[in-house]
């Protein structure tokens, strides 16, 4: 494995990726106060996600119109599954902006989604329309307005919310991909596999690409149309050759962990070793991934690769899911782990373990058709692993 200048263990080595970070390097380097807030942000290349986001929230009172620093620290504290710190920043926001501020309908817009992902799901859909009322252009408060859907399992009403606002978020970069990916997991629910699998081909996976936010989408939308027994035919192999390339990777633990999925999922069992492997390597540089590894990255790792081994190894299914928020990302993105730890309990007939992450998980999300899956799987015969 690579170590870089700074003595951290590396495995990106993407020639465009390390010039933009040198680029960044050298523009904090040469920071003086005043200097476009964006900088700021740079630091989160070396891992210091949370570090970035304090430094833009601190500018944040002196500069309440600077628009900018609001988004992107809501942007950092979502990667660090922080709802809590993405409502604390957003409303530190808000009290400085006027409402006549060009910035305020979007800020709303922030806040619905931190309220929505700490589960105020009534707040969030009132304040998310009153957001895209204001801004109908702001495809982030029609995507908190999703999230409340997905969440509360009102699979009919987010689909007429999420179409009708397709002309506005079909022009998005890659987040309409995201959004594609909404549409399929309500279908899902409704029980529409072959619109799902009709979605994964031409909009959620329309083209390889190694963007880990397009490859959480489509591993997460697999995996969750196998969960129901369904055969998905050779798709997996598109996203397993991505995460095949990224094996020696684990920048970020959320993205590593969707990477090993896919070559799990997809038979690619020594690659899916490698990034398990690599994934047990600590970083010198103590970034704050190195923490996330440790505290649930490499316990949720072993269990997911136990899949491919079919060895019930012990797992700490309690612990996985307190830690889980560390990963990053939103409830809606880190079901597809808490789904998996699911299905290890239900093939391993501990309907203990189960039922703690069903009553976990259903503290931000309506049981749905997977949870009552689960349970039914509790009177087959257990899969047969070796103890
Ligand atoms: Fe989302």
């Amino acid at each position: 494995m690579p170590i870089d200048r700074f003595g951290l263990a590396i495995a990106t080595v993407d020639p465009v990726a390390i010039a933009a970070f040198e680029s960044a390097t050298h523009a904090v380097a040469a920071h003086k106060p005043g200097a476009p807030a964006a900088l700021d942000a740079a630091l989160a290349v070396k891992g210091g996600l949370a570090g970035a986001a304090d430094r833009l929230e601190a500018r944040i009172e002196t500069n309440p119109g600077e628009f900018l620093i609001a988004k992107l620290a809501h942007s950092l504290r979502f990667m660090t599954g922080d709802a809590m710190g993405m409502l604390t920043s957003v409303d530190r926001t808000l009290v400085a902006l006027r409402k006549d501020h060009p910035g305020h309908g979007f800020m709303l817009g922030c806040r619905a989604f931190a309220l929505e992902e700490l589960g105020a799901f009534d707040g969030a859909e009132k304040l998310g329309r009153l957001a895209v009322e204001i801004e109908p252009e702001d495809s982030w408060a029609i995507h908190a307005v999703g999230h409340v859907h997905e969440m509360t399992g009102r699979a009919a009403d987010g689909l007429a919310w999420i179409e009708s606002r397709r002309p506005t978020w079909t022009h998005c970069n890659n987040f309409a991909l995201h959004m594609s990916w909404h549409a399929a997991l309500l279908h899902l629910e409704l029980g529409r596999v072959g619109v799902a699998l009709d979605i994964f081909d031409t909009e959620v996976w329309p083209r390889a690409s190694d963007d880990f936010r397009d490859m959480s989408n489509a591993v997460a939308l697999l995996a969750r149309i196998e969960q129901f027994g369904v055969d998905v035919g050779a798709r997996w192999q598109g996203p397993a050759a991505i995460a095949a390339r990224r094996a020696r990777d684990t920048t970020l633990t959320f993205a590593a962990l969707h990477n090993l999925i896919a070559l799990v999922s997809s038979g690619h069992i020594d690659a899916a070793r490698e990034l398990a492997a690599s994934l047990e390597m600590p970083s010198i540089g103590g970034d704050d991934q190195e923490s996330v590894r440790a505290g649930v990255g490499r316990p949720l790792a072993r269990a997911i690769l136990g899949l491919a081994d079919r060895v019930a190894r012990p797992v700490d299914f309690a612990s996985i899911l307190r830690e889980l928020p560390r990963v990053g990302g939103s409830n809606a993105q880190r079901d597809v782990f808490t789904r998996l730890l699911a299905s290890m309990a239900a093939d391993r007939h501990d309907a203990g373990a189960l039922e703690t992450i069903l009553s976990v998980r259903g503290k931000l999300k309506r049981d749905d058709r997977f949870a009552a899956l689960s349970r039914e799987r509790l009177k087959t015969p257990p899969r047969r692993l070796i103890a």
